[in-house]
């Protein structure tokens, strides 16, 4: 089988990761989570005071942007790469809901987005990739094979990030998590660079209501239609 470029985009929360993984793991591809880089880029802005509530030094954080090195280690145990920030495990850290608060400012900064979507084309320039995030099919790789777009209610999404949150031991109310999503989805479908649209040609999943398992036939009978 032909390997190709998997791309998948949607809203926070809608689950792609999971699907993504499931689906890299199936085919024996690579999966890249776009989102834990531009994470881990507002982490580096945080740990620097850079950003905080009230302000966002975004100068001095592209001044920076040389000295920010991103790379996944792959986690046999754990069946993914996990995120390192100058060679220090990121991993926990960056799925903070206080990094969640700051991630959609750093990722409307060009010069952010174009350091790491150069990174994510190199990684998936041999093809056999599944790489999920807000602009994959439309900016990093706008002729991927197979495009995925992925959406559910805010409601939905909320729902499922304080379950995973709790299940973390954060102390966040429902209502916090919700309003950051609801925040995040505004300024991921606002900002002037590469904001969060359905990519031409991308199949659109609302899995409001769809099990994980699916999700996943689903993706895989695409997958299957496009090598007949
Ligand atoms: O998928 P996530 O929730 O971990 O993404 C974190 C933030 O990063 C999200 O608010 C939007 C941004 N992002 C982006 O702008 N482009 C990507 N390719 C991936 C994520």
């Amino acid at each position: 089988m032909k390997k190709i470029t998997i791309a998948i985009d949607g809203f926070s929360s809608t689950g792609k990761s999971t699907i993504a993984k499931q689906l890299a793991k199936h085919l024996g591809y690579v999966y890249v989570d776009t989102g834990a880089m531009y994470r881990a880029v507002a982490y580096f802005a945080m740990q620097n005071g850079y950003i905080d509530k009230e302000f966002f030094d975004k100068d001095t954080l592209i001044a920076s942007l040389p000295y920010i090195k991103l790379h996944f280690v792959f986690n046999a145990e754990l069946g993914f790469g996990e995120m390192y920030l100058n060679d220090v495990n990121v991993e926990k850290e960056i799925r903070t809901i206080e990094v969640s608060g700051f991630v959609s400012k750093v990722a409307e900064v060009s010069e952010v987005r174009a350091k790491l979507v150069e990174q994510q084309q190199q990684m998936g320039k041999d093809k056999g990739i599944v790489m999920d995030g807000r602009d994959i099919g439309t900016v990093v790789f706008p002729d991927a094979e197979l495009k995925i777009f992925m959406t559910a209610s805010a409601a939905t999404r909320a729902q499922r990030r304080y379950d995973e949150l709790k299940a973390k031991g954060d102390s966040v109310s429902y209502d916090e998590v919700l309003k950051n999503v609801e925040e995040r989805d505004y300024i991921d479908t606002h900002r002037d660079d590469s904001p969060l649209v359905k990519a031409d040609g991308a199949y659109e999943i609302d899995n409001s209501d769809l099990t994980r398992e699916e999700q996943f036939e689903t993706v895989l009978g695409l997958v299957k239609e496009l090598d007949n």
